[in-house]
């Protein structure tokens, strides 16, 4: 939950650290700080958001070429300056950086203590870098000897990056679960928990495994393994644009990434399609493991969890296989009983939610297939996952996630749609069909982008104080008020409860008074009747009812605003009515002045549980 960037190279690393760092406060912002190698090292932290830290530095002189950076989300010892890091040992000769927890830290502080080491800060990570200085002086090996040692003493996760007094021209990092990337380019080398914080400088970067060491040179990067023996990395290109990691003219991220759904869900078709056939080969699933598949466990978290409600709709009907979904903090200690001709299905956005990934080695433990729908390439998830299918939505900034949720419904019909296939539940015409509906959806998404933002605007600037507002809908329009609610909730701070519509007159249709904000979404055939329905009963208690429809549904009578989307399959349409929930969130965020990108209490990738 936090983030960490390093240089050691030709070029004043003060510069480059607060660059980097910038680009990554969705994943931390309560605290930050920088060490830079001059004569000494020189550590400056700050509590709260970055611009802090770079007022504090502004007048400094600090012209080092070799330095660590870090933004904080608060883990353990609230957010302050002391409990910043960069954290020092004892006695300075050991600066770190840490992104993840160390679980048994408390041991350890009681195993140092014994050796008169003190402790200033009220963080695990404090704890790292003493252990680090502890088994440097002890064995009088090196940084890698020191930090493997410590690697195999330790429990817990991260990724760290550190230096030593004595070494001044090395930067030494390691990692085990949590995200880190390294890049090499020729001013030097970087290292970062995330792309866009190096994205400027290089698109040549390194992948360091789980438990492994680095030490990066000014010019180059050596890999270790636990063993101390040198491991040869191959250095791979990223593809992603810069100006897909800054926002391209757009207020904030949301509402930009909100605009690149069109494209990046065309994308992710595309990497599923060969020629007008579903392909999933990349994912190495086979169609005789998809054929023996009998049921299906769909684990995940927040939104990513709400695309798994609505595949479970559309697997069932469409592929006639048992489909149970679960929010991975539940599923990871209820002890599941999952049948060993099972799939369980891992969808995350950054692959390195702690919950799901606890999943995943729980469903590999009982020796089930995992499939992992991620969008972060090489991140935790994706490389503990059997199979891999990756979303290409590209660099998701915003916390509220929006156009990596879109890909992920498209990953998910993809998957519905072959095993229907496979499972000869879906005959040739209607499979081609469901394919020519599925290659429409961008265009039809633009379409509402386009068509429907403005009115949404205006319709969101209705509601500046608003505190209340229920979802509702039925089957799939069920499934995806879950996300319309949950994007409301967690940018707007707004109550909202989202609600299968059949549910309401169950006791929550008393919550229902005049003027009361209620979204429903009604485009499926089958229960579209049964739905106005609903609507009729709660506008006859004063709600204030917007419609999301399939174009020329009749909801007029009932409605006080009305969103009509394109017509599509109707498996499809979570893509199209996502488009104006997610609208709505934004907007009334922004009639409110509320950090769109940074929610209070949220970061993007929660790494612990
Ligand atoms: C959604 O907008 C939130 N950021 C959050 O609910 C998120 O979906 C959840 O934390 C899961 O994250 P993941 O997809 O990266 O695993």
């Amino acid at each position: 939950m936090c983030g960490i960037v390093g240089y050691n190279g030709k070029n004043k690393a003060v510069d480059i650290l607060l660059d980097g760092l910038s680009k990554l406060e969705y994943r931390g912002y309560d605290s930050s700080g920088v060490a830079i190698k001059n004569e000494k090292i020189d550590v400056i932290k700050a509590k709260g958001k970055l611009t802090n830290l770079k007022e504090k530095i502004a007048n400094m002189e600090l012209n080092g070429t070799c330095g660590i950076g870090h933004t904080r989300w608060a883990t353990h010892g609230e957010p302050s300056e002391n409990n910043a890091h960069p954290h020092t040992s004892n006695d300075g000769s050991v600066v770190l950086v840490h992104n993840g927890i160390i679980e048994n830290y408390q041991e350890l502080i009681d195993k140092l203590e014994k050796h008169k080491y003190k402790f200033y800060s009220e963080t695990d990570t404090e704890v790292l870098a003493n252990i680090i200085d502890y088994y440097y002086k002890k064995y009088q090996m090196g940084p890698m000897d020191a930090i493997n040692r410590t690697m195999v003493r330790v429990r817990g996760s991260y990724a760290i990056a550190v230096m030593f007094k004595d070494h001044p021209d090395d930067l030494w990092v390691a990692r085990k679960d949590s995200p880190m990337i390294i890049g090499l380019n020729n001013d030097g080398a970087y290292v970062a928990s995330d792309v866009p914080a190096i994205l400027k400088y290089t698109r040549n970067v390194y992948y360091i495994d789980n438990m492994e060491t680095a030490c990066l040179k000014k010019n180059k990067v050596i890999f270790y393994d636990l063993n101390g023996d040198v491991i040869k990395k191959e250095l791979k290109e990223i593809k992603w644009d810069i100006s897909l990691a800054e926002k391209g003219g757009y207020e904030h991220f949301m509402i930009k990434e909100i605009n690149e759904q069109p494209e990046v869900v065309r994308k992710t078709i595309n990497s599923l399609l060969n020629e007008d056939n579903i392909d999933l080969s990349k994912t190495g699933l086979t169609i005789e493991e998809i054929r023996s598949f009998k049921q299906i466990y769909i684990v995940a978290c927040g939104s990513a969890y709400h695309v798994g409600v609505c595949a479970q709709y559309i697997l069932e009907d469409l592929a006639r296989i048992p489909v149970r979904v679960d929010t991975a903090s539940e599923f990871r200690y209820r002890n599941p009983i999952l049948d060993k001709k099972g799939l369980v299905i891992i969808i995350s956005q950054s692959g390195e939610t702690a919950d799901s990934l606890a999943a995943l080695r729980e469903a590999k433990k009982q020796g089930i297939k995992t499939l992992g729908i991620i969008n972060v390439v090489g991140s935790s998830i994706a490389r503990e996952a059997d199979h891999v299918l990756y979303t290409l939505a590209g660099p998701e900034i915003a916390v509220a996630t929006t156009k990596a949720f879109s890909t992920q419904l498209i990953a998910m019909y993809a998957i519905a749609i072959q095993f229907a296939k496979v499972k000869r539940k879906l005959n040739n015409k209607d499979y081609a069909k469901l394919i020519d509906d599925l290659k429409l959806l961008p265009d039809n998404i633009s379409v509402i982008l386009k068509d429907k933002q403005e009115d949404i605007q205006r319709l969101s600037s209705q509601f500046p104080n608003l505190q209340d507002a229920f979802y509702i809908g039925r089957g799939l329009d069920y499934a995806i008020s879950l996300e319309g609610s949950l994007k409301l909730k967690e940018v707007s701070y707004v109550h909202s409860e989202a609600y299968p519509a059949g549910e309401l007159k169950h006791g929550t249709i008393s919550l229902i008074e005049d003027g009361t904000l209620v979204i429903g979404i009604a485009t499926q055939d089958k229960v579209f009747e049964k739905t106005l329905s609903n609507l009729v009963e709660v506008k006859s208690r004063g709600g204030y009812i917007v419609s999301i429809v399939s174009k020329n549904a009749k909801v007029d009578k009932v409605s006080d605003f009305i969103i009509e989307v394109p017509k599509t399959n109707k498996y499809f349409y979570p893509s199209l009515t996502v488009v104006p929930l997610q609208l709505i969130g934004y907007y009334i965020t922004v009639s409110k002045g509320l950090d769109v990108d940074k929610p209070r209490n949220l970061a993007k990738s929660v790494t612990v549980e």
